[in-house]
């Protein structure tokens, strides 16, 4: 039986999730919570190998990359996430199998299918989707951080990525205004992610 919690956070690049799981990662700490952190991809042999692709994604075939997304998060629910969730840890994962639905999706794969390819997954508690428009992301990737865009972040293959984050409708995803405040954002995540804490100390 699963006694942790699984929480994802997802969203096109730049709507400040990264961020946003580490503010909520410090403030379930301070409150005396045992907490994993950790993203996708993952430094592991697979992810290591999509990360390489970054620069330029033409190198493999789009089936070929969906296959390594998916390698790498079966090694990941393996070896940490299943483990962790036994354990009764919370996880706090950046990105997870709704990334590939809505980033491979855009490059033509059904959304559905790549969800269903994934139910070797744990289905996440909740799934935090950060929404805030394209040109708002890349602005902040661009002028906020110093970055270029890579490969995955042009603005045409965002806008599709952001139509199908819209489109999806599971019962453990809630929408998250990220356009405000770093603080304004930080509050609507603790109101969403509360009432799982209180169930999980509740059944503790
Ligand atoms: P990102 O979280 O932006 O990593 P980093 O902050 O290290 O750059 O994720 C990297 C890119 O990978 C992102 O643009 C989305 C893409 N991606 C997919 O296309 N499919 C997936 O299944 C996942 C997990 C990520």
């Amino acid at each position: 039986m699963n006694k942790g919690l699984l929480i994802v956070f997802e969203g096109i690049d730049g709507t400040g999730k990264s961020t946003q799981m580490s503010l909520l990662a410090s403030s379930l700490k301070k409150n005396g919570l045992a907490v994993i952190e950790t993203r996708e991809p993952t430094n592991g042999q697979f992810g290591q190998q999509i990360r390489a692709l970054y620069a330029n994604r033409n190198g493999i075939s789009r089936e070929e990359e969906l296959e390594l997304f998916i390698a790498d998060r079966q090694e990941h629910v393996h070896d940490l996430l299943i483990p962790g969730l036994q354990e009764g840890k919370i996880i706090l994962c950046d990105r997870y199998f709704l990334s590939t639905a809505a980033y491979q999706g855009a490059v033509g794969f059904s959304p559905a299918e790549i969800i269903e390819r994934n139910s070797f997954a744990p289905s996440p508690d909740l799934a935090l989707l950060f929404c805030a428009p394209p040109k708002l992301g890349i602005e902040r990737i661009t002028t906020g951080r110093g970055d270029s865009l890579n490969d995955f972040e042009q603005e045409a293959s965002l806008q599709k990525v952001a139509a199908i984050f819209d489109n999806l409708e599971l019962p453990y995803i809630q929408r998250i205004d990220a356009s405000g405040s770093i603080d304004a954002v930080h509050q609507a995540v603790l109101q969403a992610v509360t009432p799982l804490l209180r169930n999980m100390i509740q059944n503790a």
